[in-house]
């Protein structure tokens, strides 16, 4: 398996700048070390169809930060699976501790979004820290388990530049694999161009949030990533 390397733009870019980053990203990355990763990006909503274009004849992926925990219907503000329909999206975050935090998002409502990505025939990665692993693990009806990406997202050192050690990661690798089985396992947390290569030792990928806003930095990222 490629290791996974996600630029999570949250509530960043307009249009534009969403298409002048790929333009820049592309023209600064290394191609080779680029075609050895799977590199997905998670633009907003608003600019996934114009991302989707840009990325069309590249090896980047796309995918969504986030998804209603409701089918398409009368769900006012949500966008659903279906609305994205034709988007070649592939990958959905659910549960980033923002969401879980500013949007009083639980394990059950991650549960119910789980649902709808895999049965849309996408592959939803969920974001997790120690006090609610365990919790969103027993939620997650366990043949679904096997479906998942798990990420482990430390609340502390998620932009804050202070990211946890290469050990922590390890130790809760294993409390993910106890919990959820044998998962790809990714990691998330001020990960830099500096930082990346040692937790790619021990990860199947890493998530990248503030790191992957500035398209020369974030190419530099995926550039020092050890295969
Ligand atoms: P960060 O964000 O790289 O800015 O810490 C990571 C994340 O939100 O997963």
């Amino acid at each position: 398996m490629k290791k996974i390397i996600i630029a999570n733009w949250k509530s960043n870019k307009s249009t534009s700048e969403a298409q002048n980053w790929v333009d820049t990203f592309l023209s600064a990355v290394n191609q080779e070390a680029l075609e050895q990763k799977n590199v997905i990006l998670l633009p907003s909503f608003v600019q996934l169809t114009a991302v989707s274009h840009k990325i069309k004849e590249t090896t980047l992926a796309l995918g969504m930060q986030d998804i209603s925990p409701f089918p398409s219907g009368s769900y006012t503000g949500a966008v659903s699976a279906h609305n994205v329909l034709g988007e070649h999206i592939e990958y959905v975050l659910v549960g980033h501790s923002e969401r879980r935090f500013h949007f009083s998002e639980t394990d059950e409502h991650v549960f119910k979004k789980i649902v709808q990505v895999i049965d849309s025939g996408m592959i939803p990665i969920v974001c997790v820290d120690e006090p609610y692993l365990e919790s969103q693990a027993v939620t997650i009806d366990s043949y679904l388990h096997n479906k998942l990406i798990v990420a482990y997202e430390p609340i502390a050192a998620i932009g804050s530049g202070d990211r946890v050690s290469v050990g922590k990661v390890e130790e809760i690798k294993e409390l993910v694999y106890k919990h959820f089985g044998k998962v790809p396992f990714i990691y998330g947390g001020s990960v830099e161009e500096n930082s990346i290569a040692e937790y790619l030792i021990v990860c199947d990928g890493v998530l990248v949030g503030t790191a992957s806003l500035d398209a020369h930095q974030f190419a530099a990222v995926v550039n020092s990533a050890k295969v």
